[in-house]
């Protein structure tokens, strides 16, 4: 995709063509440095804002002016399939694409089972599973897939317990995961995976409604106030976002940690750094690289642009993620730096329900890989390896790593 100076319009999903495949699409950083606040075209010929600002997101998506419902003309989609994951064949759409207070009602029925207290008691849990899957795959003997072995059982497997999802299903659920997430699928198998899934979903809530449990899906289907596809399409947001980010974040976040050496080093020699190298990598690596999208519901301004009622705003996360105005080592990884004001997790009354269980699951990961495998290398060079710029959330397909 070509891709003009930004100040004329430039067109998004910007290619990651060339350049280091840890960064944001350079046209990206390049609209951030000239004109944070400009005009773009998407596939389908429709032009919204793009933002790219740190300060300017941080701002703009506390604005209530901004809403979340994808069903509003002018809401931007950046692919086809985005737009056909919007709603589900009855018109639904979960919670993450509902203003409040119907977004609120809905968010705070979740909120105690994703506390920071709560998500902590399940450490000890995680450490046995982290250390679980990296005896079988010591068993199993190098070369490994990082991915396959390590990185996508580990999030599948907590997300299962804490819904009350049979993990023997997980190829089934992370099958139409895959097809629902990849760019080159069509609108049609897209919107099939979906259907499938709120399908397997609503027979799990309509069991649990018979049986209560204490799993997330048998509390919610336990509530007389929530109908059937309510409880599916809630538990389709969290197993889907519950386990394909933290996958991707690992497998990448150990591919950045082999690539920087002296980091993997640092965080080797100091566990105590987990915490501090978790949220370096989030900054760093910003997996959500396709944004986060909104509508204009009155006129507002954002970093000094007027954008009017009905106007579409992509907030490009990933290049305010390298805002040197916000992380003055901005292209640098450097796990002892301070990145907390990071963007990864969004921003705003949407703002990541799971964050702190992705950091449980990432602080205990990436430790623990490091801790027992001092060895780890890549088995492939690293020119081969398939990076995910063909899906809606960044990674590695497949990382083959020795040790
Ligand atoms: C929302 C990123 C892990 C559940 C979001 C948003 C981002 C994000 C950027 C904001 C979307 C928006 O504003 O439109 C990530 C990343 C993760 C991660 C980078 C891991 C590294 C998880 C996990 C869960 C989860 C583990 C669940 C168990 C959710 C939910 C929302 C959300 C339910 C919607 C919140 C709302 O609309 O109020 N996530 N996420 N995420 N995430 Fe995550």
């Amino acid at each position: 995709m070509t891709i003009t100076h930004p100040g004329s319009t430039f067109s998004v999903p910007a290619a990651k063509s060339g350049g280091c495949p840890f960064d944001p699409p350079p046209a990206y950083q390049r609209a951030r440095d000239e004109q944070p606040v400009t005009r773009v075209t998407l596939w389908d010929g429709s032009q919204c804002w793009l933002v790219t600002r740190h300060q300017d997101i941080r701002e703009a998506l506390r604005d209530r002016r901004l809403s979340s419902e994808a069903d509003r003309p002018g809401f931007p989609f950046i692919t086809p399939n985005r737009r056909a994951l919007a709603s589900d064949r009855r018109g639904n759409t979960s919670f993450i694409r509902m203003d409040d207070p119907e977004h609120a009602r809905l968010r705070k029925m979740l909120t105690p089972d994703f506390m920071i207290k709560k998500t902590e008691t399940l450490r000890p849990r995680i450490q046995e599973i982290v250390d679980d899957f990296l005896d079988r795959m010591i068993a199993k003997g190098a070369p490994a897939d990082l991915v396959a072995d390590f990185a996508l059982p580990i999030p599948s497997l907590v997300i299962c317990l804490l819904l009350g999802v049979d993990y023997a299903d997980h190829e089934f659920f992370q099958e139409r995961s895959r097809i629902m997430l990849h760019n080159n699928t069509t609108p049609e198998q897209v919107a099939e995976a979906r259907d499938d899934l709120l399908d397997y979903l609503g027979d799990l809530a309509a069991a649990k409604r018979a049986r209560p449990d204490d799993s997330i899906i048998g509390k919610l289907a336990a509530r007389p106030e929530l109908s059937h596809d309510e409880v599916a399409s809630m538990g389709l947001l969290l197993l889907i976002a519950g386990h394909e980010t933290t996958a991707n974040m690992t497998a990448l976040g150990t591919l950045a940690l082999l690539r920087n050496p002296g980091q993997l080093a640092a965080l080797r020699d100091d566990p105590a750094l987990a915490p501090s190298a978790v949220e370096e990598l989030l900054r760093y690596l910003t997996i959500v690289q396709s944004g986060v999208a909104r509508v204009a519901k009155d006129d507002l301004e954002i970093g000094g642009e007027t954008v009017r009622a009905g106007e579409g705003v992509l907030f490009m996360i990933s290049a305010a993620n390298r805002d040197p105005e916000a992380f003055p080592w901005g292209d640098d990884l450097d796990i002892t730096q301070d990145a907390r004001r990071h963007l990864a997790f969004g921003f705003g009354v949407h703002q990541c329900l799971g964050q702190p269980l992705a950091r449980v699951e990432l602080q205990v990961a990436l430790a623990t890989l490091v801790r027992r495998l001092p060895g780890l290398r890549l088995a492939i060079p690293f020119e081969d390896v398939r990076f995910r710029t063909d899906m809606a959330i960044y990674g590695v397909h497949e990382l083959p790593v020795a040790w």
